[in-house]
């Protein structure tokens, strides 16, 4: 059987760049299952099909085949031959992906292909419901977080480098809305897993995070198994 490790928390907490520096310092394969979500709503949008039509929203879902390449010496996410690395944030895509992650549908169908990929290999899973939902049973959990304010202000750094109208106060508002929807939804809300460990990272960097969850790793029943 394959380890997995689960880290979830709210969006722009930082989980997915911990989990990958983690993932590489422990030998571990590092997937982050947002990814999914976001390559599901690019297609729809690419389609352009009626976020109500959930016959063809789940058709795509249920296709969904990325490969991951390395192009240049760094990771790339290609959909149907192309290249998507740079568009997977976009506003358009950050915009319609809660509302079809709330669906049962597209939930169900990423569940199997998420419970596949863990059991393939050593793993790190990053998400919103992955420590309850898709690996409930895993010996070591994650659940970081942070202020919205400090999130909000990582994002804000990272976006204003593709779009300079964007203000802190438009990126702090679109934080708070993806916290309510992700935690409100009837299906699978983010929510802090049983027996997860909670980092809050507002006052920490990513070298002392790192160094918290390795020594926790260290003292894990997966380490010792
Ligand atoms: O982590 P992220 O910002 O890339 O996630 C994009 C969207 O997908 C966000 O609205 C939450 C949703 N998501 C989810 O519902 N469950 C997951 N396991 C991962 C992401």
């Amino acid at each position: 059987m394959a380890n997995i490790i689960t880290i979830d928390g709210p969006s722009a907490s930082g989980k997915s760049t911990i989990g990958l520096l983690f993932a590489q310092k422990i030998g571990y394969q590092f997937i982050d299952s947002g990814i999914f979500y976001r390559l599901g709503s690019l297609l729809v949008l690419k389609y352009k099909v009626p976020l109500n039509d959930i016959i063809s929203i789940s058709k795509i879902f249920k296709k969904l085949n990325p490969k991951f390449n390395l192009i240049n010496g760094r990771q790339a996410i290609l959909i149907e031959d192309e290249n998507v690395t740079s568009i997977l944030h976009s506003e358009k895509v950050n915009k319609i992906t809660p509302i079809l992650a709330a669906y049962k549908q597209v939930r169900d169908i990423l569940k199997i292909k998420q419970q596949k990929i863990g059991s393939i290999s050593n793993t790190i899973m990053a998400g919103r419901d992955i420590g309850s939902e898709i690996f409930p049973e895993s010996k070591l959990k994650f659940y970081i977080t942070a202020s919205p304010e400090v999130r909000a202000k990582r994002r804000f750094k990272s976006m204003s480098k593709e779009n300079s109208k964007l203000t802190y106060e438009q990126v702090l508002e679109e934080t708070k809305k993806r916290d309510y929807q992700d935690s409100t939804r009837l299906i699978s809300p983010l929510r802090i897993p049983d027996k997860a460990i909670i980092i809050d990272t507002t006052k920490m960097n990513i070298e002392k995070t790192l160094k918290k969850l390795e020594d926790y790793y260290i003292n894990s029943p997966i380490f010792n198994a």
